[in-house]
């Protein structure tokens, strides 16, 4: 399925989220700033897709990212954003189940829109625990329920009938937009999601809303 939008997936994230979306993935740098010492941090990248937050990373906190993805034509377009640019970003094939990386590797994790179509979320937040170091963090940033009831039957309508028809006829898979509406519906809300962090031997698991809800993230920390 995203191998089939990638050409099309940076533009209609841009359009249908207005650009708040890079707002939210400068938010993610800034927390982790804010908690390690990001500059020369080693930082994975999972389900990096064409590596919009790998790029934010590496050029607003200095840190030396690595992105992983299980989808090759993603990969060559996040390759072919990052060339030339001053730092190197490593984008290599994996399984966000079964990461190609020894444990304890990294000083921070983040997944950006990635959890929600793990097979398995509660293995895959088990998985990017076992890549940090102890001390180091895990940043998940997720759709998310909307918290503030007249605007959330607001955003449903433009979540689950104007952005399916308007990601589809862009993209040309009227099922991959509907795939998101349907997959966040499914996915755990904010209380659940930090439960399911602590679950996996995460602490000081907490969580921000974004745009009243629309998306959350959510940081916590493998202990020392
Ligand atoms: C919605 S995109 C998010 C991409 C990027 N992180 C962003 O912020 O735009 C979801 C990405 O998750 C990847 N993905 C889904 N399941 C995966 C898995 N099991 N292992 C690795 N990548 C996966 C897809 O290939 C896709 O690139």
């Amino acid at each position: 399925m995203f191998a089939g939008i990638a050409s099309r997936y940076d533009l209609l994230n841009h359009l249908l989220s207005g650009h708040v979306d890079k707002r939210w993935r400068r938010l993610v740098a800034r927390k982790l700033r804010e908690n390690i010492n990001a500059t020369g941090a080693r930082i994975l990248d999972v389900a990096c897709g064409t590596g919009d937050l790998s790029l934010t990373l590496s050029e607003s906190i200095g840190a030396r990212v690595v992105g992983t993805d299980f989808c090759h034509p993603m990969l060559e377009i996040a390759a072919r954003k990052t060339a030339n640019r001053e730092r190197d970003i490593p984008f290599v094939e994996g399984d966000a189940l079964r990461l190609p990386f020894l444990d304890c590797s990294f000083e921070a994790v983040t997944i950006a829109f990635g959890l929600r179509n793990l097979s398995d979320v509660e293995a895959g937040l088990a998985e990017l625990r076992r890549v940090i170091k102890p001390g180091g963090y895990v940043a998940v940033l997720e759709f998310s329920k909307p918290v503030v009831p007249g605007f959330r039957s607001l955003f449903n309508v433009y979540f689950t009938r104007v952005l399916p028809f308007v990601g589809g006829l862009i993209s040309g898979s009227r099922i991959a937009y509907q795939y998101l509406p349907d997959s966040v519906a499914r996915f755990p809300d904010q209380k659940e999601l930090r439960s399911l962090m602590l679950k996996v031997g995460l602490e000081s698991v907490d969580y921000e809303n974004l745009t009243g809800g629309v998306a959350a993230l959510h940081m916590g920390r493998r202990p020392k």
